[in-house]
C-alpha cells in the first residue's frame, strides 16, 4: 500500500476486523450483532460448541438493518477461536473486505498454565491475511481462476508491515491463518527455534519445539517464541519445501513459493532469561478417544464437492446421534489442496496418510490441512445439543471452494430422531448483489489441472426460507 492511499474496508465496530471477544468456561455470552451493512450477513463462531441456531451459518441471516442475538453457554476448554461471515456464496468476499475477530475462552487449565497470558502485553494476537490492491487503493476482488481470493500483499491485524515491540523476553503468539486462500508457512527470519503450545481446540500438552508451521485458511496456533534483550527478528512466510505435494508447476499459482515478512520483532532492552516452559498443559490430551464399534462416514473432496454434492442449502446431508464418537475419513482427491473444517466441535487426528506433509495434527482441531490425495481420519463427536431442524456446516475453509458449494450440511439429533429441516435456498430471501449471484453460478472448467473431470452440477434456486422459529 501507498502512503497517503485509503481503502474501503468492512469491520465489526471499527474499519477493520474485530474486538477480541473475550469469555470463560461457564459463562453465558449473548451477543448483539447489528447489520449497518448495505449487504446481508452471518455471523459464525468458528470452533465454538453451541446450539445450532446460534451458530451463525447461512441459515442465520442478518439482514441490513437488523439485529441477531445469539445466547449460549461456554462449554469448552480454554482455546483461540474466531468469528467471521458465513453467507452461502459469498463468505470469501465478507472475509476479505475485513470481516474477521478473534474470540478467546480461558479456563482454569489455562490460567494454571505457566505460559505468557496479558493480552497484549506478552500474549498477542496475530490475524494474519492477504489482499491485492488497486492502483487507487481499493481492494481488488477479483477472483482468480481456481484460486480465487488470493493476495499479493500480506497485513497483519489489518496493516501492511507491522512491527512489534516486546516489553518482555518471552511473548506468546495467538496465530489466526485469516486469508481465504493462501497457506502459511510460518518462521523466523534467523531458523530460530520456537515452541507450539496451542490447537485450534485448545492447549497442547506438551510445547512442542519446531522451527516452522504450517498454516491452512482457519486454522490457528499458540506459540511461545524466546527474544533476546535488544533482538530484532521477523515473522516470515517462506516458500513451502514439499510445495504441499502440489504439483511443480502449479505451486506458483497457489502462491506456494511467495514468501512474506509479516511482523518485525523488536526484543527489551533488558530481561533475565526466560525460565524452561511447563509440560502438563492440558491432560484432555493425553489419550485419543476410543472409537471401537464407531459408525463411520466418509467425506471424498473433489473439486467444488464433497461426495459428489455441492452445497444446497435445502438438502441435509448427514444426521448424526448426539455423544457418540464417530469416525469420518476425509479424502482429498484432488491434485490440489484442501482443507476441512467441521462447525461445533473439536476433533482428534487418528491418522493422516497417503501424504509426506506434516500440518499441524496434533491437538484439539476444527480445521485440518489436507494435502492432494492425503486421508484424515477423525475422531468426532457432538454433545450437548440437539435439532432436527437447523443444520451445522462442514465445509472447506479455503473460501473460494466453500462458496463454490464445497460444504455440506448435517444435523445433530437423539437416537431414533428424525430431521426435520425447514430451511431455505437462502437465495430465494436476500438481495444478493450480483457478484454474489455470479459467484454462485455454475462452476466452469478451471484453468488449472485440466487432466481432472469438472462436473457442473446447478444451484437449486426455490425454496422457503422460515426464520424466528
Ligand atoms: Cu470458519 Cu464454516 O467456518
Ligand atoms: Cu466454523
Ligand atoms: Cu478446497
Amino acid at each position: 500500500m501507498r502512503a497517503g492511499v485509503s481503502t474501503p474496508t468492512w469491520g465489526y465496530n471499527g474499519a477493520i476486523l474485530g474486538p477480541t471477544v473475550r469469555a470463560r468456561r461457564g459463562d453465558t455470552v449473548r451477543m448483539e450483532v447489528t447489520n449497518s451493512l448495505p449487504d446481508m450477513t452471518t455471523t459464525h463462531w468458528h470452533g465454538m460448541h453451541l446450539p445450532a441456531r446460534a451458530d451463525g451459518g447461512p441459515h442465520q441471516p442478518i439482514e441490513p438493518g437488523t439485529t441477531w442475538t445469539p445466547e449460549w453457554q461456554i462449554d469448552q476448554q480454554a482455546a483461540t477461536l474466531w468469528y467471521h461471515p458465513h453467507p452461502h456464496g459469498f463468505t470469501g468476499p465478507q472475509i476479505y473486505r475485513g470481516l474477521a475477530g478473534l474470540f478467546i475462552l480461558d479456563d482454569d487449565g489455562s490460567d494454571a498454565a505457566q505460559l505468557p497470558e496479558q493480552y497484549g502485553v506478552d500474549d498477542i494476537p496475530l490475524i494474519i491475511q492477504d489482499r491485492r490492491f488497486n492502483p487507487d487503493g481499493t481492494l481488488d476482488e477479483t477472483d482468480r481462476p481456481d484460486i480465487g481470493l488470493l493476495g499479493d500483499t500480506t497485513i497483519v491485524n489489518g496493516i501492511t508491515d507491522p512491527q512489534f515491540a516486546a516489553t518482555t523476553r518471552r511473548v506468546r503468539f495467538r496465530i489466526l491463518n485469516g486469508a481465504t486462500m493462501r497457506m502459511f508457512n510460518l518462521r523466523f527470519s534467523d531458523g530460530r527455534g520456537f515452541h507450539l503450545v496451542g490447537s485450534d481446540g485448545g492447549l497442547l500438552n506438551e510445547p512442542t519445539p519446531v522451527h516452522n508451521v504450517y498454516l491452512s485458511p482457519g486454522e490457528r496456533v499458540e506459540i511461545v517464541v524466546d527474544l533476546a534483550v535488544a533482538d530484532t527478528v521477523t515473522l516470515q512466510a517462506v516458500k513451502f519445501p514439499d510445495n504441499l505435494e502440489v504439483d511443480n508447476s502449479d505451486a506458483p499459482d497457489f502462491g506456494l513459493d511467495d514468501q512474506f515478512d509479516l511482523l518485525v520483532i523488536t526484543g527489551p532492552g533488558q530481561g533475565s532469561d526466560p525460565a524452561a516452559l511447563p509440560n502438563g498443559l492440558n491432560p484432555t490430551l493425553l489419550a485419543l478417544p476410543d472409537t471401537t464399534g464407531a459408525r463411520t462416514r466418509t467425506f471424498d473432496m473433489e473439486w467444488f464437492q464433497i461426495n459428489g454434492k455441492r452445497m444446497d442449502m435445502t438438502r441435509i446431508d448427514e444426521v448424526v446421534d448426539h455423544d457418540n464418537w464417530e469416525v469420518w475419513i476425509v479424502a482429498n482427491k484432488d491434485n490440489w489442496l484442501h482443507n476441512f473444517h467441521v462447525h461445533d466441535t473439536q476433533f482428534r487426528v487418528l491418522s493422516l496418510t497417503d501424504t509426506s506433509t506434516t500440518p499441524l495434527t496434533d491437538g484439539w482441531k476444527d480445521t485440518i490441512l489436507l494435502a492432494p490425495g492425503a486421508v484424515a481420519t477423525l475422531a468426532v463427536r457432538f454433545t450437548g445439543y440437539t435439532d432436527p431442524r437447523w443444520p451445522y456446516m462442514f465445509h472447506c475453509h479455503m473460501t473460494y471452494h466453500e462458496d463454490q458449494g464445497m460444504m455440506g450440511q448435517f444435523v445433530v439429533v437423539k437416537p431414533g430422531q428424525q430431521p426435520d429441516p425447514q430451511i431455505g435456498s437462502g437465495l430465494d430471501r436476500h438481495q444478493y448483489t450480483t457478484e454474489t449471484l455470479a459467484r454462485t453460478a455454475p462452476v466452469t472448467t478451471p484453468a488449472l489441472h485440466p487432466h481432472r473431470p469438472c462436473p457442473v452440477p446447478t444451484i437449486t434456486a426455490a425454496g422457503t426460507e422460515r426464520l424466528g422459529a
